[in-house]
C-alpha cells in the first residue's frame, strides 16, 4: 500500500548563483521518496520586511493584503504539508535572506503555524551550520513551527561534495539526504492524521 502523499516545499538562504545550499537544496528535490514532492521557492525577489508594505484589513473579515513579491512564497508555504530549509551559517547564525522569508511568513495568518519542518545547511568548515540550524530552532518556538530532531544533517567540507556543475556526488551525503527527506515527510503525514 503506498503512503498518503506529502507536498514539501523548499528555500535556500543563499541567493548566489553558485551556492552550496541551492545545490543541496537542487539534490533534495532529487531524492524525495515515492509519495512525496519538493517544490522550491524562489525567494530572491522577496522585499525586507517593512510592515509599511502590508495593506491592513479594511474589515473585520479581511486579512492583511501582502505585497506580489511576497504573497507567492506565503501561499506556497502555507499550502505545503513541509518545509525544507537548506541554508548557510553566517556569524553563528542564519544569514538574514533566511529570516526574513520566515519573518514574512510568519504574519497574519501565519503561514509557518504547525508546520512540520526540517533543517540542513553546507559550508566549507568544519562544522556544516550546526550553529545555524540551532538557530532556526529558536525561531520554530514563536512562529510555531514542528522541527523534526532526528535526523541532523550538517554538510561540512561542502565543495569537496559537489562536482564541478554542483551535483551532490558525496555518496553519504545524498543518502543521509534521503532520510532526511523521509523521517519530514513521515513527521508531516502524523501531523496531518491528527
Ligand atoms: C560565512 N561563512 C560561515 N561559515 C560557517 O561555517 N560559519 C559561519 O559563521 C560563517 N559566517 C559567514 C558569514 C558571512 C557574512 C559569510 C558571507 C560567510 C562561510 C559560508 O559558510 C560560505 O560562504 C558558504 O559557502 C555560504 O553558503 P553558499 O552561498 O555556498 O550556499
Amino acid at each position: 500500500m503506498s503512503d498518503s502523499p506529502v507536498r514539501i516545499v523548499g528555500f535556500s538562504g543563499s541567493l548566489r548563483k553558485a551556492s552550496l545550499n541551492t545545490a543541496l537544496l537542487r539534490a533534495a528535490a532529487e531524492l524525495v521518496p515515492p509519495d512525496v514532492t519538493l517544490d522550491i521557492i524562489e525567494i530572491c525577489g522577496l522585499p525586507l520586511y517593512n510592515a509599511d508594505l502590508i495593506l491592513p484589513p479594511s474589515g473585520l473579515d479581511e486579512k492583511p493584503r501582502y505585497p506580489a513579491s511576497v504573497e507567492p512564497a506565503r501561499q506556497a508555504i502555507a499550502a505545503a504539508d513541509a518545509l525544507l530549509i537548506v541554508s548557510p551559517e553566517y556569524n553563528f547564525s542564519m544569514p538574514a535572506v533566511t529570516k526574513n522569508v520566515l519573518d514574512w511568513a510568519s504574519r497574519p495568518p501565519n503561514a509557518l503555524d504547525e508546520k512540520a519542518v526540517a533543517f540542513t545547511g553546507a559550508s566549507p568548515g568544519g562544522m556544516g551550520t550546526v550553529r545555524g540550524q540551532m538557530a532556526l530552532r529558536d525561531v520554530c518556538v514563536f512562529t510555531n513551527m514542528h522541527a523534526i530532531n532526528k535526523p541532523e544533517l550538517f554538510v561540512s567540507q561542502a565543495p569537496s561534495k559537489f562536482d564541478k556543475d554542483l551535483k551532490l556526488t558525496d555518496e553519504p551525503t545524498r543518502e543521509a539526504l534521503g532520510k532526511l527527506l523521509a523521517s519530514l515527510a513521515a513527521f508531516a503525514r502524523r501531523l496531518k492524521q491528527r
